[in-house]
């Protein structure tokens, strides 16, 4: 346990800001600055940024929209002067994007182009400087929807995911909804197809399509007007919506690789993956689906870890996640009867109890009956159905501390729990309409391989001034910054965990922001507000440099309830109205990548 609290990222905590206001706060003795925006030219040719003057093939070849998960990578050998920037572009928001009237054909392909994933070279003078991104680097690079992914694992080159334009079920053109992610120990990053069904059209009667929430209403962007397979309906597509829904691993260093999705992790609406290595050296990967009463799931490595940069540990490491077993969480709580649905601590003082990971697949076979491996992992929302997983508030960034090897599962909310018809409230889950949300703490045994652990609610999320049930494992309400819908989280060198929130302007009236929770020590549980975003925006990829004061946000649809006419935000550039933006600046919200640093 040395070492804890012993971060040098030292501030005092910023009071929670109006969710009106449109600024991004930082605490005093601070200051931030964008890396990059949305539209900024990634290579040599590409055009400046122009609001009024937007087409497609500008945006293809710009930074997209609606960043969310976000790493940086140190480049070898560039003595900590270069490094790499991932981020994911989950979606778009044309209505503050474009005008009114704007070409509909063409906004649709400026909303595709905006989605993907991005690669983007970084630059600093020293380490005390901030990062700037270069223009025309080598590894820059845009993944849009015409990208091609291989799909690996069991469910590769099966009748489940071949379509007309893909006879061998193996080439996958683009990735949708793209939300967290993780970097693995190999220095890939893996990123998570969420809210893919909201992109298709589809007969919308399978047990598939109704688990996944596939209907036949047509989309709200209407790409099936352009591209046919985004209508399932149509003649060789039936299978074009079982090529979303995965976990996509991208090699940030080789602007030549071809992205994998790996069907060995299951098909749901993934949040992301975090990957440890068990001492055993199989890798064990955490994922979290996020809608609600749906589950945690947890992938383990046929293989194992090879350490070091040698083509063969890359080579054995790039195809870890391709084979091995998936598993879904079974929480149990130790004292039920105590569990009123008000989120009250029950009388033996903890939120706390066991748990199990069932077997969906082991040792390449199915342990769900009825079902074949590729079923299982095509359709892994039907197949944990029938095993009897517990049914969580809305898993989102589910992470270990590679410090303690404790994993953390931010449930961000979920407002139907103990509605009439739906689950009530458990000891793992243990307020009725949750709007706060709140974070599990999982302690597996030696091996992070294993079937059985133990788990407590670290906190239990809101304003503590005007809820009671707030609860932040014993550190007093009164000391707390108010908290609520966590999302996204990361840890710093030593140990601590921080959380950044999408929601809490709808719950506590706050904007979102990022958060400071110490875990261990007698301040456990104490929660220390770093930044706000600002309006409408949600705080995602939060990356904690500690050693060097810096921390990363991606500031993810600021400004996002306005218009085109009326814009609720203008950061970052925030040009005042009736002056002229500097080149390349614009009077209109734009997503971006921020770092935040010591004045
Ligand atoms: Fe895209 Fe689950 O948040
Ligand atoms: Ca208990
Ligand atoms: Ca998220
Ligand atoms: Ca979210």
């Amino acid at each position: 346990k040395k070492g804890f609290d012993k971060s040098k990222l030292k501030f005092t905590a910023i009071k929670p800001v109006d969710a009106a206001v449109d600024a991004f706060t930082v605490p005093e003795g601070f200051d931030w600055k964008p890396i990059i925006r949305w539209g900024d030219p990634l290579f040599a040719d590409s055009p400046a940024f122009d609001l009024n003057a937007q087409t497609a093939a500008a945006q293809a070849r710009q930074f997209g929209y609606n960043n969310d998960y976000t790493d940086i990578l140190p480049i070898p050998g560039s003595k900590d002067r270069r490094a790499v920037l991932f981020t994911n572009h989950e979606y778009t928001n044309e209505n503050i994007m474009l005008p009114e009237g704007f070409d509909p054909a063409e906004a649709r392909a400026i909303g595709r182009a905006g989605h993907g994933l991005a690669v983007v070279e970084l630059e600093r003078k020293n380490k005390n400087k901030p990062w700037s991104y270069v223009q025309g680097a080598p590894l820059n690079r845009r993944f849009l929807t015409d990208t091609v992914y291989e799909l690996t694992g069991p469910a590769a080159g099966t009748n489940l995911v071949k379509t007309i334009d893909d006879p061998a079920g193996r080439w996958i053109k683009g990735t949708l909804g793209n939300c967290a992610g993780g970097t693995t120990p190999w220095g890939t990053i893996l990123s998570g197809e969420e809210n893919f069904n909201g992109y298709f059209a589809a007969p919308g009667t399978s047990d598939g399509d109704k688990r996944y929430g596939i209907t036949s209403k047509a989309t709200t962007r209407q790409w099936e007007l352009d591209e046919p397979r985004f209508d399932t309906r149509n003649s060789g597509y039936a299978n074009e919506t079982n090529r979303f829904g995965w976990i996509v691993e991208v090699d940030p260093f080789d602007p030549t690789s071809t992205p994998k999705k790996h069907s060995a992790m299951g098909r749901f609406k993934h949040e992301g993956a975090n990957v440890i290595v068990s001492p055993s050296g199989r890798v064990v990967a955490y994922m979290g689906d996020d809608e609600r009463f749906d589950y945690l799931y947890k992938f383990v490595s046929k293989g194992k870890y090879q350490a070091g940069d040698s083509k063969e540990a890359r080579k054995n490491n790039m195809n870890l996640l391709s084979e091995g077993d998936l598993y879904v969480a079974k929480f149990t709580g130790d004292s039920p009867a105590d569990i009123d649905g008000t989120g009250k601590l029950p009388a033996d003082g903890a939120f706390d109890g066991t748990g199990e990971w069932l077997p969906l697949v082991v040792n390449g076979t199915s342990a769900v009956p009825g079902m074949t491996v590729p079923e299982v992992l095509v359709y892994t929302r039907l197949a944990a159905d029938k095993v009897g997983p517990t049914k969580m508030d809305r898993c989102e960034d589910v992470e270990p501390n590679p410090r303690t090897g404790k994993v953390y599962v931010a449930c961000t909310n979920n407002t139907d729990r103990g509605k009439p018809g739906k689950e009530g409230a458990t000891e793992v889950n243990p307020r009725t309409l949750n709007r706060d949300g709140h974070v599990v703490e999982i302690t597996e045994g030696r091996e992070q391989t294993g079937t059985k652990f133990n788990w407590n609610l670290l906190l239990v999320a809101g304003d503590p001034s005007k809820n009671t049930s707030a609860y932040f494992s014993g550190f007093p309400a009164d000391k707390v910054s108010p908290i609520s819908c966590p999302d996204n989280v990361a840890f710093d060198s030593v140990g601590n965990l921080w959380i950044s929130t999408d929601g809490a302007p709808g719950t506590i009236g706050y904007a979102d922001g990022l958060f400071k929770v110490t875990l261990e020590g007698p301040e456990r549980g104490k929660v220390e507000q770093f930044l706000a975003v600002p309006r409408d925006a949600e705080t995602c990829g939060p990356i904690i440099h500690d050693e060097e004061r810096t921390v990363f946000v991606s500031v993810q649809h600021p400004g996002e309830d306005g218009s085109f006419a009326a814009q609720n935000s203008f950061f970052p550039d925030y040009v005042p109205a009736g002056a002229t933006p500097a080149a390349g600046a614009a009077r209109a919200p734009r997503p971006s990548v921020v770092q935040v640093f010591r004045k």
